[in-house]
């Protein structure tokens, strides 16, 4: 049986990316902050909770312990949104500190974490990023630490590309799509399920050989 983690799965795209992989047969070691949410109900065999703050070393290195010696999948997920602020002048440093935190450089923590389980494994990690991270794409601006910090997971998993396919462990940035979700808000057109339909397909589509690209749910490839 198949071992992932997925972080930040007690709602949202995280959730049914622990729900499908459970639905695939792998053992899902499934995290959540504070509260389990619709975790709870879950029961499945297949199943494991642990509470961890992805920013917390301790945290990540005590869930990483209660794993087998190899890792299959990592899916770094756990994300949150900034204040949506209109102008320079509205930007509060101090959530600024949190966004690049969680969403940039946590997924690297979480990896160094499993990195020898994953090298065992010859295993996957998926990033979560978006494509409000691209470069290319940024016509609108704004969103100023959402942007950047999915910016920097791009360049941190780009610069990581080399080093992990020398140790047989591939990686994938992955945009879900806009998805209906408490970050994706009410007027998103994707469901999670479709989102994360396409994310399983591109998970067993992926090979050593495609290792750091930047797709879509779809497996549409996105402009850096
Ligand atoms: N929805 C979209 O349209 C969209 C588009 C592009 C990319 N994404 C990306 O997709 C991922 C999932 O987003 P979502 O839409 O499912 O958002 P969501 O419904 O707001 O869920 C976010 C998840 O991240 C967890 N999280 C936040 N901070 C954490 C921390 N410090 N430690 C551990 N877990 C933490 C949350 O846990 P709590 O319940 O404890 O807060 C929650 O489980 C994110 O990386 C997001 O940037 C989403």
């Amino acid at each position: 049986m198949p071992t992932a983690m997925v972080t930040g799965a007690n709602r949202g795209i995280g959730f049914e990316i622990a729900q499908q992989l459970l639905d695939r047969n792998y053992e899902v070691h499934a995290t959540y902050r504070h509260d389990k949410g619709a975790l709870a109900n879950l029961n499945h065999p297949g199943l494991v909770l642990h509470r961890l703050d992805v920013r917390n070393d301790q945290d990540v290195a005590s869930a990483m312990a209660c794993l087998g010696p190899t890792l299959d999948l990592l899916v770094n997920n756990a994300g949150v949104s900034d204040g949506r602020w209109s102008s320079i002048a509205e930007i509060d440093f101090d959530i600024v500190s949190t966004v690049m935190e969680v969403n940039a450089i946590a997924p690297v923590r979480v990896t160094q974490h499993a990195l020898p389980r994953l090298t065992n494994a010859g295993g996957t990690v998926l990033m979560i990023t978006s494509l409000m991270g691209s470069i290319a794409d940024c016509s609108s601006g704004k969103s100023y630490a959402y942007r950047a910090s999915k910016t920097a997971l791009n360049m941190f998993t780009t610069a990581m590309k080399n080093e992990l396919r020398a140790k047989g462990v591939s990686l994938l940035l992955m945009h879900p799509g806009w998805v209906e979700t408490d970050m994706g808000g009410p007027n998103a057109p994707i469901q999670a399920d479709e989102s994360v339909n396409g994310i399983m397909a591109r998970i067993e589509e992926q090979t050593l050989e495609l290792t750091g690209r930047f797709v879509d749910y779809a497996g549409q490839a996105l402009p850096w």
